[in-house]
């Protein structure tokens, strides 16, 4: 495994790969748990060229205090990455990802994408700006790896849609591969974010999904409508003390605009936000 921490490495490296490969792109902002690493085995089904980014972008994060606190384990990932069967990986800085900014204090990158009203629910109006940094550097990185596939994880659901639309919007000629949320025993969806979680969070943090699930199992004699299951998703998390629900929303899964009725959507979808403390956690289910 070849671990390049500058874009001049990482392009002469990529150089010495055979013409004809057909590379399978992980990118990540590393903190990498066993979530990532099913990514990767999901990669190497596609391609046995595999490479991985490890980049925290600063252009997604809308509070400079989750930026400083996103938990950075390089070393640790890169032992990782190689018992993972990873092929190269791109650790860049940020003059690499974004050369045109001039000095710190600059807006890093200034182009603007046109994510479909994919943004207007969810994660969007809470984490503004959010979305059009996770675009802007995985077209940056598409551009820099030129990838036949690319793999996201579901849990970051929103994220996937949006990345779904740009490549198709845009040309790339890049497969977009979802990969299943992965979950620890307790049925908390792994996340980087868990290990800044304090032990009495973590211990607590389980009920999301276990709503999630009460939620997908509400009784059909019951029939609640969507906003009336909404709200019984909202205040069971919130009945835990040490959880605090930024949003429940129940959206059609391909326009993720909420929905009044179960039959206004073929797919149906429950995402949600909940603070553990200071961590904030996202989760979402299949209804239908
Ligand atoms: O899901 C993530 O880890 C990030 O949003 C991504 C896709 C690597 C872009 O920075």
């Amino acid at each position: 495994m070849n671990i390049c921490y500058s874009l001049a490495d990482f392009q002469e490296a990529l150089e010495l790969l055979p013409k004809d490969r057909k590379i399978a792109f992980v990118p990540t902002m590393g903190a990498l748990h066993e979530g990532h690493i099913s990514l990767i085995k999901t990669a190497l089904t596609h391609s046995k060229y595999v490479v991985v980014s490890i980049f925290v972008n600063p252009t997604q994060f809308n509070n400079p205090d989750d930026l400083a606190r996103y938990p950075r384990t390089v070393a640790e990932d890169c032992k990782k990455l190689k018992a993972a069967g990873a092929t190269l990986v791109f650790i860049p800085s940020v003059e690499d990802i974004y050369p045109k900014a001039t000095n710190k204090a600059e807006q890093l990158d200034s182009l603007v994408f046109d994510l479909g009203g994919l943004d207007k629910t969810g994660e969007g109006p809470r984490r503004p700006g959010h979305f059009n940094g996770v675009a802007q550097v995985v077209t940056r990185l598409f551009d820099i790896v030129k990838p036949a596939y690319a793999i996201f994880g579901e849990k970051d659901f929103q994220q996937l849609a949006i990345i779904r639309y740009i490549t198709k919007k845009l040309g790339y000629p890049v497969e977009i591969i979802a990969s299943p949320t992965l979950r620890g025993e307790d049925g908390l969806a792994l996340s980087s974010r868990n290990m800044l979680l304090t032990p009495e969070h973590h211990a607590v943090a389980p009920k999301i999904y276990k709503t999630l699930k009460g939620a997908l199992n509400a009784h059909p004699a019951s029939k609640p409508t969507p906003a009336e299951l909404t709200q019984w998703v909202v205040e069971t998390i919130n009945s835990e003390p040490l959880l605090k629900v930024e949003y429940a929303e129940i959206v059609n899964s391909l326009t993720l605009q909420i929905v009044n009725s179960w039959e206004e959507a073929e797919s149906i979808q429950l995402c949600t936000a909940v603070f553990a403390g200071a961590v904030r956690l996202i989760d979402n289910i299949k209804l239908k």
